[in-house]
């Protein structure tokens, strides 16, 4: 979608409807903006049934000198207006044209003249850009069409926070294609391909592609086990974005690239299978807020950290009952085969840790299904070696509607992961199991200020809600972004 802004309503371009923005007052319905900068009229309308309640849309053939119809877009009271009712309404004026077939509009923006005005702005061109999705599989074409441009009718130094929110917008579809596509084609090398595609794009990235065979020598142990049963081989992709070179700071993202989750030996059912091919949600999310920090220029450091593989059956799998050294020297019992995320994650963690010179590590993971049963799929779960960085990451998900809600670390639950084979066992048991598996991970960050996001009940959609279609819905890269451009440099 072609995204622009236009200063003066007179020099607006030729589209197929004028979007209006109107209010509910509670009383009337009155139309709340003017339709020029200097000259602010506000005006009562009644068009039917229509009362200007959130998200409701309505088609008025009145034609303009530029459009044939006018689309009414409530955004129901202006005093109780949230950001985020701003991305609900947006998002259903696009439903209302992609159902109608319309590929163009001018978009009059709400007045929002408040010290927050950015904050309104961009989840207003959010609800836009996010609901103008469909994973299409091939040739099969979207079932309704996408929206192809909208030109924002807007102040001048609206500008730069359109295209900011856009640019964010589309890191996040593009974090949508990775989870959707098939797990035989977005493979541990397309994920490497991807990210050596952003370094070509942006001369400020750079790319490091570790192949099995480096895994394995460079003693990454614990993602070369999960690999083993697979027939293609693992890669740690490091992808790394200095946009404050005069600066130190450095923030490390490990999003879990599992491309396929079959469960190792210790199998899934074929319920618990079927949508696997998400289990690299975190790598897509990593990817994504890298993608959209570059495009923006965000003068932050960011280095992202990606243990890709499948976690397949195969001669050589790796096996339940016995021990693995991983990258930090310590050593693992395998409990259970299905429990590979933390095991990639331990060595990916471990391996910034002592390479990277992170002054944060954030890791980001589809990595229990106990979080769902938890949490459900509005909230992810954060866990955290400090309470700021967590109240940080925590700020970033009231702002993008991407909810964190904290789970506690309790020394009481230290035991559940201890072996007598090995250091550390990769299960515990049934109860806490979301906390046990960061638990798990917090053995291997060696002192590094570090918060955990378990994303695996918010990854995919079973439904389609507002401007998150059903499945993947691309979580994490508006957080992750969100929090790079306030904490990603210190002050
Ligand atoms: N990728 C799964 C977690 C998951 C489950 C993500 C459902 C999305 C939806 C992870 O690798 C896994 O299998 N976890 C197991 C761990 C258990 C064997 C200790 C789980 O949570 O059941
Ligand atoms: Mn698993
Ligand atoms: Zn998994």
């Amino acid at each position: 979608m072609k995204v622009t802004t236009v200063k003066d309503f007179q020099k607006r371009p030729v589209a197929d409807a004028l979007v209006v923005p109107v209010a509910n007052d509670g009383e009337q319905t009155t139309l709340t903006l003017s339709l020029g900068d200097d000259a602010p009229e506000f005006g009562s309308i009644s068009v039917g049934d229509f009362k200007g309640k959130n998200a409701e849309v309505a088609t008025e053939y009145a034609p303009t000198d530029r459009e044939p119809r006018t689309l009414l877009l409530g955004l129901g009271l202006l005093n109780e207006l949230t950001p985020h009712d701003l991305r609900l309404a947006s998002a259903a004026l696009i439903k209302t044209m992609r159902k109608a077939h319309l590929r163009s509009a001018n978009v009059i923006v709400p007045p929002l003249d408040s010290e927050f005005r950015s904050y309104f702005l961009s989840a207003f061109v959010e609800g836009v850009v996010l609901a103008n999705y469909e994973y299409t599989v091939r040739d099969k074409g979207p079932k309704h069409p996408l929206v192809e441009q909208i030109a924002f009718i807007a102040h001048g130094d609206d500008e730069a926070v359109i295209a900011e929110a856009v640019t964010v917008c589309e890191a996040t579809l593009f974090a949508r294609d990775l989870v959707n596509g098939n797990a035989d084609d977005i493979t541990p090398e397309a994920l490497a391909y991807h990210a050596r595609q952003l370094a070509k794009d942006y001369a400020a990235v750079k790319v490091t592609v570790m192949d099995e065979v480096a895994i394995a020598k460079e003693g990454l142990g614990l993602l070369h086990a999960v690999s083993r049963g697979a027939d293609k081989g693992a890669r740690l992709i490091t992808i790394a974005y200095t946009g404050a070179p005069e600066s130190d700071y450095r923030t490390v993202l490990v999003g879990k690239g599992v491309t396929f989750d079959s469960g190792g030996l210790d199998l899934k059912t074929a319920a618990g299978m079927e949508k696997m091919r998400s289990d690299m949600g975190g790598a897509a999310a990593v990817l994504g807020a890298i993608r959209a920090a570059a495009e923006v220029g965000l003068e932050v450091n960011v280095t992202g950290v990606i243990p890709a593989t499948e976690n397949s059956i195969g001669p050589a799998s790796y096996k339940p009952g016995d021990v693995y050294r991983s990258y930090s020297g310590k050593t693992v019992e395998i409990g259970n085969t299905d429990a590979e995320g933390r095991l990639i994650l331990a060595d990916a963690l471990s391996y910034a840790a002592k390479n990277l010179k992170p002054d944060v590590m954030i890791d980001i993971a589809t990595l229990t299904g106990a979080v769902m049963i938890a949490l459900g799929d509005e909230f992810a779960g954060v866990m955290a070696s400090d309470h700021v960085l967590s109240d940080e990451l925590m700020h970033a998900g009231r702002i993008t509607n991407e909810f964190l809600w904290p789970l506690p670390m309790p020394q009481e639950y230290e035991s559940k992961i201890e072996s007598d084979r090995a250091d550390l066992k990769n299960t515990g048991g049934k109860g806490g199991a979301a906390i046990v598996a960061g638990m798990f991970l917090a053995e291997f960050v060696d002192g590094v200020p570090w918060a955990h996001l378990d994303i695996a009940g918010v990854r995919f959609r079973e439904e389609a809600k507002s401007y998150l279609p059903k499945g993947a819905n691309g979580f994490g890269v508006r957080l992750l972004y969100q929090y790079l451009k306030d904490f990603g440099e210190d002050i």
